[in-house]
């Protein structure tokens, strides 16, 4: 018997992953909340709820550093990959991680 499987995630087009410079971040609102998408140095990137778990500041305002982000209210570091404070700021919360991929030079957004 054949099985169709269909990829449970809705994946949108938000632009060209070159629209996002080396060491940056851009914001993309959605219905659901405003989305930070960061390029790293090594030209990774990832995609986070953009609020830290601190008190919800702006990480796409942040700096980004190795495959972390420096929250610009209070420089929490946020690892990009798994939305965790990092150093002694460990364990107090996360911000949630967004699915993201690149296909063709364009990011993807996911939405399950
Ligand atoms: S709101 Fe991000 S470190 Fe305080």
């Amino acid at each position: 018997m054949n099985v169709l499987v269909k990829d449970p995630i809705a994946w949108t087009d938000v632009g060209a992953v070159t629209d996002i410079p080396l060491r940056g971040a851009r914001r993309v609102p959605t219905p659901s909340g405003d989305i930070a998408i960061f390029r790293t140095g090594d030209g990774k990137v990832f995609a986070l709820k953009d609020a830290c778990p601190h008190k919800g500041g702006p990480l796409s305002q942040g700096i980004v550093h190795g495959h972390a982000v420096a929250c610009p209210l209070h420089n929490w570091s946020i690892d990009l990959a798994s939305g965790e404070p990092m150093g002694a700021d460990r364990g107090k919360g996360c911000t949630p991680v967004v699915p993201l991929e690149v296909r063709d030079g364009r990011l993807l957004l996911g939405r399950s």
